[in-house]
């Protein structure tokens, strides 16, 4: 028998990070994750934000250079977001849309119609529920239209849409894909026009020219039973970060109204002012068939998604037939409270003149960045709007991980994708953050083996 205390011991106490973490791990499944490597690597609790900070219990504060997955514009525990926020709970959390209508969804949806140029607004809650919405939208359209053959899709290669089914159907990453792949509609992947697939010489718009050359290739035969093309426009994130030139969106515009086919714009990560321009779309000229946004939308504070089209494609629906209707809904449609947090980021865009902002801000970061560009481990450094991203070379196989935990140690939320660092922190960022966020970096690069 071993020898037992003459008094019972306590346990140590538990400070709160430890007590929140161990009820988590009993109760909390986390996304993207295989929870065993949380015995390595457990979740980090949170305990408040504010900024470009995330707090745990005990004041350790880590800075979001990856805005929270790419929804924070403005920082954490916004003033006016949460002003607004306030003032709409006061009068209207949520109504159903079915039947109904509200202020800040109507005001949201006439704002947004006026910055795109779209007509109307049909909700959804996260990214892939726009995408799912833009695609059966497009298929019933050209059913309504008399082409009910017209039941295909195309994206890019590395293309990500979102993980429901349907989303997940044309998304071609093959982490999430893979072991669902027996549940998915078949759908085609075309070339990406990701500018680090540049033979000798050749410039990241000659590989956009040579992208849309193979969808041109592939809308030719295909274009009969195709509905839609679906793509990021400037930016394949999920992936990567890959960055290609606008010119591939202007050909892809070209050959979709060459070919009858619809043409959706996924800005869902980039729109909202990432990409440089308030719309990646901007950039090229082009306006789109289906236009998804989500994400920043309302500034990383709640849940919402949109899909904006053109009115010749909305009268297609319109009919006293039921079936010719969109049959689409989600409970938390055009939640309020949603809608009004988008109101509020729409302000902070024109009050601040954020874009011109994000400009400087973007040159300055990309000075900040000049001399980690020249690392030794550092490869294909580029940047697109507020997106900075690079490979590390001679990456080992758990880098995106063991980056990840010693960047945490470091006081930075940063989250490699394979062996791509990328850097995407809410626009409040400042020099002096940037200075850490580079520092940090250099000296996590400088430790590799
Ligand atoms: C381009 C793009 N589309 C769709 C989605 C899916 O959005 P959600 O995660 O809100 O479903 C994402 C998410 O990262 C995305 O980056």
């Amino acid at each position: 028998m071993p020898d037992r205390p003459a008094f019972p011991v306590a346990p140590p106490p538990m400070s709160r990070n430890e007590e929140l973490l161990s009820r988590s791990l009993l109760s909390v499944w986390h996304p993207c994750t295989q929870m065993k490597q949380h015995e390595r690597l457990p979740p980090v609790p949170i305990a408040r934000a504010e900024g470009i900070w995330l707090y745990d219990f005990d004041g350790k504060r880590y800075l979001d250079a990856v805005s929270s997955w790419w929804v924070n514009l403005f920082g954490h525990a916004n003033r006016d977001i949460n002003a607004a926020l306030v003032d709409q709970l006061g009068s209207l959390e949520h109504a159903m849309l079915a039947g109904f209508t509200h202020e800040p969804v109507v005001r949201l949806s006439e704002r947004l119609g006026q910055l795109t140029g779209l007509g109307h607004c049909f909700y959804g809650s996260d990214g892939a529920s726009a995408t799912e919405i833009a695609l059966k939208m497009s298929f019933h359209f050209w059913r309504n239209s008399g082409r009910p053959g017209k039941t295909s899709f195309v994206s890019l290669a590395g293309g990500y849409h979102g993980e429901t089914l349907g989303a997940l159907s044309v998304t071609d990453v093959a982490l999430f894909r893979d072991v669902y792949a027996p549940l998915l509609r078949n759908s085609t992947q075309v070339a990406s026009p990701d500018w680090r697939g540049a033979g000798p010489g050749e410039t990241a718009e000659a590989v956009a020219l040579r992208a849309a050359r193979a969808l041109e290739a592939h809308l030719a035969e295909h274009h009969a039973h195709t509905a839609a093309l679906i793509l990021e426009p400037l930016v394949q994130c999920a992936v990567g970060m890959a960055m290609h030139h606008p010119a591939y969106l202007r050909e892809a515009r070209a050959l979709c109204d060459r070919f009858g086919v619809h043409l959706i714009v996924d800005e869902i990560a980039i729109g909202f002012g990432r990409s440089g321009t308030f719309l990646a779309c901007e950039q090229a000229g082009i306006q789109p068939d289906f236009l998804c946004l989500s994400k920043g939308i309302t500034g990383g504070y709640l849940p919402l998604s949109v899909v904006l089209t053109r009115d010749q494609i909305y009268r297609a629906f319109y009919h006293e037939d039921l079936a010719r209707g969109f049959l689409h809904s989600h409970s938390y449609t055009g939640n309020a409270l949603a809608c009004r947090a988008a109101l509020a980021v729409l302000d902070i865009f024109e009050r601040d003149d954020v874009i011109a902002r994000n400009r400087e801000k973007s040159a300055m970061i990309s000075r900040r960045c000049a001399q980690l560009a020249r690392h030794a481990r550092v490869r294909n450094f580029r940047n697109t709007g507020m997106i900075w991203a690079f490979e590390v070379s001679d990456a080992k196989r758990d880098f995106a991980q063991s980056f990840h935990r010693g960047a945490l140690d470091r006081g930075l939320l940063l989250r490699p994708i394979g062996n791509t660092v990328y850097f995407m922190p809410p626009y409040i960022v400042t020099e002096e953050h940037a200075n850490l966020l580079v520092e940090g970096t250099t000296a996590l690069l400088d430790t590799l083996d």
